[in-house]
């Protein structure tokens, strides 16, 4: 049997070792910790303990030398990891206890009171609630450089005509212009969404200690204003416990991917010869290794490949907090790695699309030909006859056979002659032939809202303003 002095010994790295009769395994150690990941909320970590000090010190629970103590452990800290020399520790399991360790070995038993009223439940919430903060800041700065990489793109394209589809079938013509500008509607509310989760985000837990409260009269409110937070979490239980905060993140991000995979969907068929609409930059494909000939959309498809890998972060996320009882329990570890990697993946896409965005070459010719041969004016036709009293049905029932005609002859509407066009209907006049083009068209959907190139511009100029 060992004595108290071997155990104390063999645990001495531990934070719980008096209780425990035996080490942990390797592999236990292994599996439990989490420092070769939650390391990089470093930053996090110190700024929270820092305001802890603080606090702990204006309510009398610190002595002002243990505070300046702690400040100065920290910041030899801070600069020993930035420098790359801060020695990580498998035994110390994670980012919390490796920086408490180290904070104690260079200033003492000040290092040791640090932890007063504080649980490592209430910490990590605090340290991961910190980092996200920081992270939604950023993304929005890359999403804002998105939408306006894209606002540029539409509005030199703001004429330039693009067969629109439904079903991935030519339905009517719209401006490119117009059509990239969805997807600047879609990256806005995804701002929107990050913006509005930043809020819940952005609460303290400090000072719910391990998941009842702390019998120290800690000042929260003071804790929460100094890191700059909108708020306490109301429930300790609730404080250390809940990761939605972290769900409705990775929803939000699994959104914005979702939207850039449908662009990228997009860029690929446009960029596939048979469509043949745009080019993109060399330095965003690669070529293939057998086939000469080739130049793949790569950047692209990989946004695409990686929306599954984000959704799948958040089905993660979700089932890791599903059916978890009241309060802290170890699950909450796997929030980080699926975090992490969200962000990672959306702050590379986000970049690498405002990048490509500048380096796509538009085929306004290829555009307007397939828009041609798809009919894209028969509901302008349909239109014209009831601005000359037909009923809507009526007018499309004429017009199909008008469209079935000229597939019949090889023609488009347009090229169909004008005694022609009025066997179908009487009322058919001269001024058909400006409604039957495709700029008429556009031209007709001079509607908020609508794809005609005035309304593309005035898109544009509130873009413009929204973004600064
Ligand atoms: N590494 C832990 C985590 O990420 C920190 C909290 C540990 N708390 C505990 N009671 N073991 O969740």
């Amino acid at each position: 049997m060992s004595s108290v002095s071997d155990n104390q010994l063999a645990n001495k790295s531990q934070a719980w070792s008096a209780l425990f009769s035996e080490p942990m395994s390797d592999l236990v150690k292994r599996y439990t910790a989490s420092v070769f990941f939650d390391k990089r909320l470093w930053k996090a970590d110190i700024e929270g303990s820092l305001a802890h000090a603080e606090m702990l010190n204006a309510q009398g629970i610190l002595g002002a030398e243990d505070h300046a103590a702690i400040q100065r452990g920290m910041a030899q800290i801070r600069s020993e990891i930035e420098a790359g020399q801060f020695e990580w520790k498998l035994d110390l399991e994670d980012v919390h206890l490796n920086i408490e360790a180290r904070l104690t070995e260079l200033v003492g038993i000040a290092g040791k009171r640090l932890h007063t009223g504080r649980s490592r439940n209430d910490q990590v919430a605090t340290d991961v609630r910190l980092w996200l903060r920081g992270e939604i800041d950023e993304l929005s700065v890359l999403l804002q450089a998105l939408q306006s990489a894209l606002v540029d793109v539409a509005e030199k394209n703001a004429e330039v005509i693009l067969p629109g589809f439904t079903h991935l079938q030519v339905a009517q013509p719209v401006a490119f212009g117009h059509h990239l500008l969805a997807y600047v509607e879609m990256f806005a509310r995804d701002a929107e969404r990050l913006a509005d989760a930043r809020r819940r985000v952005n609460r303290l837990p400090l000072g719910a200690a391990a998941l009842a409260g702390t019998s120290y009269p800690l000042d929260r409110e003071r804790v929460a204003k100094t890191l700059g937070m909108e708020g306490v979490c109301q429930n300790s239980l609730d404080a250390v416990s809940d990761r939605d905060f972290a769900i409705e993140f990775a929803a939000a991000a699994s959104l914005v991917m979702v939207h850039v995979s449908r662009l990228s969907e997009e860029l690929i068929l446009w960029m596939s010869q048979s469509f043949g609409f745009i080019d993109i930059a060399d330095r965003f494909c690669t070529g293939s290794s057998i086939m000469p000939q080739k130049k793949n959309p790569d950047v692209p498809e990989l946004a695409r490949g990686k929306t599954g890998r984000v959704v799948g972060h958040l089905m993660g996320l979700i089932t890791l907090m599903k059916g978890q009882p009241l309060a802290y329990n170890k699950d909450n570890q796997e929030d980080k790695e699926p975090l992490f990697d969200t962000v990672d993946t959306l702050k590379d896409t986000l970049r690498i699309f405002a990048e490509m965005a500048g380096g796509i070459t538009v085929k306004p010719e290829a555009m307007e030909r397939a828009a041609l041969k798809g009919y894209a004016t028969a509901t302008d036709l349909a239109d014209y006859l009831v601005k000359k009293g037909l009923a809507f049905r009526d007018a499309h029932e004429i017009v199909a056979h008008a469209v079935k005609t000229a597939i019949g002859s090889g023609l488009d509407l347009s090229q169909l002659p004008l005694a022609e066009l009025q066997k179908f209907d009487a009322r058919i006049g001269e001024d058909v032939f400006q409604v039957l083009s495709l700029r008429g068209s556009l031209e007709a959907r001079n509607i908020l809202g609508g794809t005609a190139p005035a309304q593309v511009r005035a898109q544009v100029a509130r873009h413009r303003v929204r973004l600064g």
